[in-house]
């Protein structure tokens, strides 16, 4: 074969080479010239392409290869992020989500040709019902804190239709920031309802706050159950019946149902609406107050006002209904994050209502096994044994050691450990949240317990080592404040560049 014959095969190629108007390869049939014509757009159009990056496919892999593998993940190890949440997120649900008759549909194709789609969500509504003990739902809210703020609107909406604007939302000390943002950005007045003893809100402590102000200007009450110190809140029935006979309504910030699933139900407790954070309970991945999704789900008093479109069934039929006059209108683009949907439903699908029940027993008794075997290694911000999440404190041994909670969650990373939340609730002076979830085995356990014993003590005979954590990631110790105020966003192609952040 001689070398200008080249090589000739029947098929031509898929990929065809320096196509015009591009540098790289195009897809024969997507060939659209990377220079938009002079005519479109004048003298605004692009004289020569781009200086876009080219990369070999084996250079991008490796690139997102080994970001990848710096990165700290549950994929790798345990993730104790209290309050957050971290559960795992099951491969199954991506296998869902990513089946092409959901992933291709467009969020504005019309109903008729969408009712799978429509389906699943309205099957998912009824199971988040039938775990809150609500009466409907609405998926839309993009996040807890969206959910939250969804929810009271409904709450004011409520009052403005029976002719009352009560402005007070009655909220304990320890609740997520989310609660009193949530009052500030619909203009309603948040008050506060002081930490009691054993952390629990108790009935005298609400009727104390609510004489104290005016008692005919109670719009809500915000409940987190089980708490932020991890606590079930046990007097709700009575607390309910006290804002209901002011006229009043509660709502129940759900971010917590991982621990109470199958065991007791928001509504039942004389709840009125509650937010579910689906990547904290349902597997979803973690939103970030972004590509998430906080459902609410409410009793039937408050589904006139509910965000549109409302999911309805007709029959078998499924329908975008917008034309609801008295609703507070829409809260976030399309239906929501349907990408989220598909895999709550599909975990919800997996497990059972039985297993669920067990993934919240489990859960608590991850955390209360934690609870029993560090309550003598650290101050624990309560006495009683904790549901989902273990919150411990530094008061003693930064007395004694000067080592801070900071430390401590820096160097569990020498030890392979995510750092647990620290520095809330605010109400526990250095608090360590840790939340195990119910899917760590008893050995992870006690690794960790075994790692967070072994930096106890190393504070009490070499603080300085814990104090300069973490020793072995990549990076070692950040200017925290710094990184956040000044990010340095763009990469220095300098062999020696420092790229760290700060
Ligand atoms: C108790 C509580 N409420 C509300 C939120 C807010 O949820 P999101 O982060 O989804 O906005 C969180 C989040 O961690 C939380 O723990």
């Amino acid at each position: 074969m001689s070398a200008d014959r080249g090589l000739q095969f029947d098929e031509p190629p898929i990929f065809e080479r320096g196509a015009p108007g591009r540098s790289g390869a195009s897809l024969p049939g997507f060939d659209v010239p990377r220079v938009v014509p002079r005519e479109v757009f004048g003298a605004l159009s692009r004289a020569l392409p781009a200086g876009l990056p080219e990369v070999s496919e084996p250079e991008a892999f490796r690139h997102f290869v080994r970001l990848s593998q710096q990165n700290f993940c549950i994929d790798t190890q345990m993730y104790p992020l209290g309050s957050c949440t971290m559960k795992y997120n099951p491969k199954v649900n991506e296998w869902a989500a990513r089946q092409p008759e959901f992933l291709g549909l467009h969020p504005l194709c019309p109903d008729a040709y969408a009712q799978g789609s429509l389906e699943v969500m309205w099957r998912l509504s009824r199971m988040l019902c039938e775990v809150t003990g609500m009466d409907d739902c609405a998926l839309s809210p993009a996040a807890g804190a969206q959910g939250e703020l969804t929810g009271i609107m409904l709450v004011r909406a409520f009052h403005r239709a029976a002719g009352r604007s009560p402005r007070k939302v009655f909220i304990p000390e320890s609740a997520h920031g989310t609660n009193p943002a949530t009052c500030a950005l619909t203009g309603l007045e948040a008050i506060k309802i002081p930490k009691s003893d054993d952390g629990l809100v108790h009935v005298e402590d609400v009727l104390r706050v609510l004489e104290r102000e005016s008692s005919d200007d109670v719009c809500a009450l915000m409940l987190t159950n089980p708490n932020t110190l991890g606590l079930f809140e046990s007097h709700l029935p009575a607390i309910t019946k006290l804002i209901h006979d002011r006229g009043g309504l509660v709502y129940g910030d759900g971010a917590n149902t991982n621990a109470i699933m199958g065991q007791v139900r928001p509504g039942d407790l004389g709840m009125d609406v509650v937010h579910i954070n689906l990547h904290k309970t349902f597997t979803t991945p973690h939103g970030g107050g972004g590509p998430g999704a906080g459902p609410i789900c409410f009793k039937s008093k408050l589904s006139p006002f509910a965000p549109t479109p409302v999911l309805v069934r007709e029959g078998e039929h499924f329908r975008l209904d917008r034309d609801r006059p008295q609703s507070i209108g829409r809260v976030r683009a399309f239906q929501g994050n349907f990408g989220m949907f598909i895999r709550a439903y599909t975990y919800i699908r997996e497990m059972g209502g039985e297993g669920l029940a067990l993934a919240s027993q489990l859960a608590v008794l991850n955390a209360r096994y934690l609870w029993s075997q560090l309550r003598d290694t650290l101050d624990v911000a309560t006495t009683q044994p904790c549901m989902h999440e273990v919150v411990l404190s530094d008061e003693t041994l930064e007395k004694t050691t000067g080592v801070k909670t900071l430390d401590i969650a820096k160097r569990l990373l020498d030890h392979g450990f995510h750092s647990p939340t620290v520095y809330f609730p605010l109400v526990v002076k250095g608090a360590l949240m840790i939340e195990p979830t119910e899917t760590e085995t008893k050995q992870t356990l006690d690794e960790f317990v075994v790692a967070l014993k072994h930096i106890v003590e190393e504070a009490k005979t070499n603080p300085a080592v814990v104090k300069s954590a973490p020793h072995l990631p990549r990076l070692g110790r950040l200017d925290e404040a710094r990184a956040a105020r000044k990010p340095r966003l763009r990469w220095t192609a300098e062999p020696d560049g420092d790229n760290s952040p700060g």
